[in-house]
């Protein structure tokens, strides 16, 4: 690798120039080819992909899957997920396969609504304050129908401003603390313009005022939250402990349920197993999320926090066994759009929308969620029945094979071997190179 210097004006280079920099500097020309090989053949795609970002060179492409026969409130679904991980998609698949003849999949939207904040400072009295909000709220309120005229519209909107004392936690901070419903949109444009458009006129509205230090009234910031906790939804499946009865298990249903619940326990009451037992959640609310034109950093923080809500961090699903009853479930905290940002823009997230039948946000919320609850229970049945290697490994055995230019035959031949051996990387290259060699 050559020694660096700053340059300036990268972002004014075009796309092949800064690959002709990375020829310079980091890249062989071979490399240098295959970044040009993943352009896109149709230029107008090309240049819709290139400017969702900036200083792309080229595209990165992941694979896209298919989870059938997912059955949600008595509806079959057809779940399209991006995720480069071996064995999630097949772990879905075998969850939404397992449940169907149980009844399916149940879900419920308990909440939309959203939360943004004006986090500002000002050296005043919390009552004084306070009073003058209430005297305020309608102007303040009122001020924002330019924004909020259109949601409005739609059904959504603003549901409540409220100030919040925070100068216990910080001195002389302050929050004005806004709900909204964005429909079918994630609605982070929407929030932020109404929220920085509050903090001002607030100030407009204090210079106006009598109230006590309402010069040194000052907005840090204003920014919706990624915590969405009132925009959260439920997915469950349950049957009698009986109908878990499955030769697949090799185990009775009894034994089944009883280990699925110590595991879901286990991960409540230990944040060591809650961190991957969530992390297995998250493989599959993340795939439909990107594959939606979703933002996962946003869903997944959001998770995160929920999961910590009583201070200590857990699994994100609950499990009860009561009067022959199994029920498995997840509440989750979903913020998701089916119009705006990337949802229609990327030809292929739209293309998934049409796949999943162009649902609502809240009918993406209920699909996500009970992705994620399969992926769970899919992860739960094998690491209480067969262990999880068993089927990780054989998704990842192909892999390393592919990797190392595999044949038919000779890809086969280690299938069979390493039904009764531990995958490595190593391991699988040199079973191949030995059998090479023979
Ligand atoms: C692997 O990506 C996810 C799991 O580790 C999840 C879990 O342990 O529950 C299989």
């Amino acid at each position: 690798m050559k020694k660096l210097s700053p340059i300036s004006g990268f972002s004014k280079l075009s796309k092949k120039e800064k690959i002709d920099f990375l020829k310079n500097h980091l890249v062989t020309d071979m490399d240098a080819k295959t970044l040009e090989s993943f352009w896109h053949a149709n230029p107008d795609l090309q240049k819709i992909l290139d400017e969702f970002s900036e200083n792309t060179i080229t595209n990165f492409p992941l694979p896209m899957g298919l989870v059938p026969n997912l059955m949600i409130n008595k509806q079959l679904y057809c779940v399209p997920m991006v995720i480069e991980e071996s064995s999630v998609v097949a772990a879905c698949a075998n969850s939404a396969k397992f449940w169907l003849n149980r009844g399916g999949y149940k879900t419920e939207v308990i909440g939309t609504s959203k939360i943004g904040h004006v986090h500002f400072k000002m050296q005043t009295t919390a009552d004084e304050l306070n009073e003058f909000f209430h005297d305020n709220k309608d102007k303040l309120l009122n001020s924002t129908l330019p924004i909020t005229e259109k949601m409005e519209k739609r059904g959504g909107g603003i549901r409540s401003l409220r100030l919040v004392d925070k100068t216990k936690e910080l001195e002389n901070y302050y929050q004005l603390e806004l709900e909204v419903e964005t429909c079918d949109a994630m609605g982070a444009n929407f929030i932020n313009s109404i929220l920085e458009h509050i903090g001002k006129h607030f100030g407009v509205l204090l210079e106006g005022s009598q109230v006590g230090g309402r010069e040194s009234y000052e907005v840090i910031m204003a920014i919706l939250s990624n915590y969405t906790p009132n925009c959260i939804v439920r997915a469950q499946v349950s049957c009698s402990v009986e109908d878990l009865n499955d030769p697949s298990l090799g185990m009775s249903g009894e034994d089944f349920a009883r280990r699925i619940k110590t595991a879901v326990d286990i991960a409540r009451a230990d944040t060591y197993r809650a961190t991957t037992h969530n992390k297995g959640i998250f493989n599959g609310v993340d795939a439909v999320i990107l594959a939606t034109g979703n933002d996962f950093r946003a869903v997944e923080a959001c998770g995160h926090t929920y999961a910590a809500r009583d201070g200590v961090y857990r699994g994100l699903t609950r499990c009860d066994i009561r009067d022959g009853e199994f029920k498995f479930w997840i509440d989750l905290p979903l913020a998701v759009g089916t119009v705006g940002g990337l949802t229609k823009l990327h030809p292929l997230s739209s293309l998934a929308l049409d796949i999943l039948g162009n649902p609502s946000a809240s009918r993406l919320m209920e699909i996500v969620a009970t992705v994620g609850l399969a992926q769970n229970f899919g992860a739960l049945r094998s690491l209480v029945t067969t262990g999880i290697q068993k089927g990780h490994m054989k998704m990842h055995l192909m892999n390393i094979l592919n990797q190392l230019g595999a044949g038919k035959e000779e890809c086969e031949k280690a299938k069979n071997y390493f039904e009764k051996e531990t995958v490595s990387f190593n391991g699988v290259r040199d079973f191949i190179e030995n059998i090479r060699e023979d």
